[in-house]
C-alpha cells in the first residue's frame, strides 16, 4: 500500500474530484471563449479573473495527479514548491510522495483566502498538512523570498502567463536532475520556449494532453 492509494487519502481525493466536478461558478459564462484565452495569457488581469473563478477547483485530472506522485517518488523528492493550490488536489498527490519517500516539505501558494481554508482542510483530513506550507498571497511575492537551497521538483499551476516569471524565481534553487511539471503550458508560449532552448538549460518534453515535463540540467 501507499500513502495515495491507503484511507484517509484514496477515498478523501476520490470524494474532492466529485465535489470539483460539481462545482459551477456563474462568473466563467460571463467570458466568451476569446476573452478567457485572452486572459489566460494575461500578465496583469490574472487576479481578477482567478478572483472571479474562486469556487472553481480547476484541479489537475486524477491522471497527473497520479503522475505527480509517481514523478516524486521515483525521483525521491524531499523539497517540492508548487505554484497554484487552489483546493489542494494537488498538493495532496505530491505531499503523499513525500510521506511515502519518508519525508520533507512542501511549498505551495495560493491569493485567494477561501481557497487557502480549503485546502488546509483537505490536507488535514488527508493527514498531510504536516508536511505543507501554504504561503497565502500572489506568488511573484510569495515565492521570492525564504526558499529552500535545493529543490527537487517544481510544479506550475497557477496564471499560466506568469510561469516564465515563477520559473525565474525558483530556478536558481534546482538541483540539477529536478523536475518541473507545467500544467496546460500550452497558455504560455514564452515558457514552452525557454524550456525547450537547446541552450535553455532543461530538456522538456510535452507529456500526454495537459503536463510539459522538464529536467533541469547540470
Ligand atoms: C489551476 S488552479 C490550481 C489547481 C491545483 N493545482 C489543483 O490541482 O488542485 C490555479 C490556482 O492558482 C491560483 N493562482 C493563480 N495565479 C496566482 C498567483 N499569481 N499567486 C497565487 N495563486 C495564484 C488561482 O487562484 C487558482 O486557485
Amino acid at each position: 500500500m501507499t500513502t495515495l492509494t491507503a484511507t484517509p487519502l484514496a477515498p478523501l481525493l476520490a470524494r474532492l474530484f466529485k465535489e470539483a466536478d460539481a462545482a459551477t461558478s456563474p462568473a466563467i459564462a460571463q467570458y466568451s471563449r476569446d476573452e478567457r484565452t485572452r486572459l489566460l495569457h494575461s500578465k496583469t488581469e490574472y487576479r481578477q479573473f482567478y478572483g472571479r473563478l474562486k469556487d472553481l477547483w480547476l484541479a489537475v485530472s486524477p491522471e497527473t495527479g497520479t503522475l505527480l506522485y509517481m514523478l516524486a517518488r521515483s525521483t525521491g523528492a524531499r523539497i517540492i514548491v508548487e505554484f497554484g493550490t487552489s483546493f489542494g488536489i494537488s498538493t495532496l498527490y505530491l505531499a503523499a510522495a513525500l510521506r511515502d519517500n519518508g519525508g520533507g516539505r512542501l511549498i505551495t501558494t495560493e491569493f485567494e483566502p477561501s481557497k487557502v481554508t480549503r485546502a488546509k482542510a483537505n490536507l488535514t483530513e488527508g493527514g498531510l498538512i504536516d508536511l505543507v506550507e501554504i504561503r497565502e498571497g500572489d506568488a511573484l511575492e510569495t515565492l521570492s523570498s525564504d526558499l529552500p537551497d535545493r529543490i527537487d521538483l517544481l510544479l506550475l499551476d497557477g496564471a499560466k502567463a506568469l510561469y516564465p516569471e515563477i520559473l525565474s524565481l525558483v530556478e536558481s534553487r534546482l538541483r540539477p536532475g529536478a523536475l518541473v511539471i507545467a500544467d496546460n503550458a500550452d497558455f504560455s508560449p514564452d515558457y514552452l520556449d525557454r524550456v525547450r532552448a537547446p541552450a535553455g538549460g532543461y530538456m522538456s518534453t510535452p507529456f500526454g494532453d495537459d503536463v510539459e515535463l522538464s529536467m533541469r540540467l547540470g
